[in-house]
Formats: structure tokens, sequence, C-alpha cells
């Protein structure tokens, strides 16, 4: 499964990206708004695509089809590795067809259903972004909606890459593996997360504290 980081925090991206623990980006306006510090946002993506060698997201901000198409169009001249994101609406996914149609590589976001899912595949998505902690916080089953999907798009055979989104804790990712999505997003907290363990810690400890003994005896 890839794993992309859900910030536009260049120095979280960069640390990860050196230490070859991701294969790309996302980023949404929130995200923008907390980590653009009063630069031009174009040059923010820019940023990020010299930073991780994989797709970056970059979301459009207008509602209807038109703009959207203008606005996808100009993100995507930035730099090869960015893929536009647009809103699961219906000019979203009219958007959706027509940047694919030249080419242009779509994240449809803000899914939460599989009859949406299911649109987004059929209108070509790249990739679709299903909100497991969103659908968790009022009461529902995120993961469920990711085997469905999966179900779905294995059923019908789509090529839409599920890309599970709004991940807030390391067993939303071990569910990811478990269920098949083909990407999951998390931020940079919880890509750390992942890699701790306490054992793990109590285990190194104990075992450079045996090897100094062994360095005194000598
Ligand atoms: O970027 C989309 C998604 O991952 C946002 O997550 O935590 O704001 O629900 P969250």
């Amino acid at each position: 499964m890839k794993i992309f980081l859900d910030t536009a925090d260049l120095a979280e991206i960069r640390r990860a990206a050196d230490a070859n623990l991701i294969d790309g980006v996302t980023t949404n306006p929130s995200l923008m708004m907390k980590a653009a510090g009063g630069r031009d946002p174009l040059d923010v993506f820019l940023d990020i695509c010299r930073t991780v060698d994989g797709p970056v997201s970059a979301e459009v901000v207008a509602v209807d089809k038109d703009t959207m198409i203008a606005e996808g169009r100009r993100l995507a001249e930035i730099h090869d590795n960015i893929v536009v994101k647009v809103p699961l609406t219906e000019d979203g996914l009219r958007a959706c067809r027509a940047l694919r149609a030249e080419g242009i590589r779509v994240n449809v976001t803000l899914c939460f259903s599989v009859a949406q899912a299911h649109l987004a595949a059929k209108a070509g998505a790249t990739f679709i972004s299903p909100f497991v902690g969103r659908i968790d916080d009022v009461s529902g089953d995120g993961m469920e909606l990711i085997s469905q999907i999966r179900q779905v798009y294995d059923n019908y055979g789509f090529d839409t890459e599920i890309l599970a989104a709004s991940i807030r804790h390391p067993q939303h990712v071990v569910q990811s593996l478990l269920l098949g999505a083909d990407i999951a997003t998390m931020p940079p907290k919880v890509l750390f997360q992942l890699l701790r363990h306490p054992l793990t810690d109590t285990g190194l400890a104990a075992f450079l504290a045996d090897w100094k003994k062994l360095e005194k005896e000598l």
C-alpha cells in the first residue's frame, strides 16, 4: 500500500521524504491555510512537488465546472507530480471527466458513500478519497466504507485507486492494509506513530546496556 502524507508543511514532508517513508502528498485548502504562511499557494505546491517524488494533490476551490477545469489546468501546469483534487459534486464529476480527457490526473475528494465512489470511478477518477475519520466522528464506520468500495471496484474492474483519507490513528492504517486500500494518506503524527513500539524502545535499551557491559569486561 502506498503511503501519502496529508499536510502542506514542508519541513514534515522533507523529513518523511528523506526517510523514504512516503510515496506522495495530499493537501486541502484547510491544510494550505495552516502551512502557507502568507506565501502564494502555487509556490507552496511547487516546493512540495520538488520535495517528494510522487503524486501531490492540489485542490480546486471553485464550485462550478468551468472554473474548476480552468483552475485544474493551472494547477496541473505547476509540475508533473500534481494531481488535481475536486469535490464529489455534480460539477466536480463533470470537471473530473473533462480533466481526465486532457490526461490530467484527478483525486475526487469528500467521498462518504459507496454510491458516490461508484460515480467517481465512472467519471474516470484516478483516486477516490473516502474520509474514514469524519465518518467515524458521526458514529458511522469509515473502514466499512473502504471495504465496500474495494468490493465494488473489484466487482466491476474499476482502476480508480482507493485513497483512504481522514486517517486519525495507526489502526486506521492497519485496517486500510487489511482491506486492500491502494493508498492511505495520514498526518505526520500518525506516520511517525506507525514507526514506534514500546517493546522496540525497551529492547534496544537492553541490547545497548548489555553491549556496554561486554565492552567494560574487555
Ligand atoms: O485531506 C483530506 C482528509 O485527509 C482530511 O482529514 O482529519 O481533516 O478529516 P481530516
